[in-house]
């Protein structure tokens, strides 16, 4: 009786075990690449996400120094063109740049749409 309980058992437990170590590699090494790879992509989408809004307003900010700051001045206080911090209508701004007039040339041929957007937030957003 113990002896056949005792077998019992032990064939349960060789059972249940090499049950459980046929399934597990085959989760475990199913799942286990699966989710890694999808986890390394998202860190890896994440900073590019993130770093191309910092892109764009240091871009931006290039792209004032390089085309504008000449005429405006270097914080769009004025120079030989007027004043523009202060300006703070985006739809104004990206209107200006791309038709330029009054002594202003447009961007329009020589800067990319959303290079103008760019700008024009940043003289709204940053130019005070
Ligand atoms: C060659 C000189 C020159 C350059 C370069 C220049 N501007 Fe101007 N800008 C002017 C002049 C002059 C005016 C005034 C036009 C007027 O009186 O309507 C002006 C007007 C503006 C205005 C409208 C100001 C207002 O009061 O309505 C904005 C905004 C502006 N410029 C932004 C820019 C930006 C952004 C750049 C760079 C992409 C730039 N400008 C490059 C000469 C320049």
């Amino acid at each position: 009786m113990n002896r056949q309980l005792l077998a019992f058992v032990l064939a349960l437990i060789v059972a249940v075990s090499l049950a459980a170590c046929g399934d597990e590699p085959a989760g475990d090494g199913a799942a286990t690449p699966a989710a890694p790879s999808s986890e390394a992509a998202t860190p890896t989408d994440a900073p590019t996400a993130p770093a191309s809004p910092a892109g764009p307003a240091e871009e931006a900010a290039a792209l004032y120094s390089a085309n504008c700051a000449g005429c405006h001045g270097p914080s769009g206080g004025g120079g030989s063109a007027p004043a523009i911090a202060g300006e703070d209508d985006p739809d104004s701004i990206r209107e200006q740049i791309r038709e330029g007039g009054d002594g202003m040339p447009g961007f329009s041929g020589s800067l990319s749409a959303a290079q103008i957007d760019a700008l024009s937030q940043f003289v709204a957003d940053k130019l005070r």
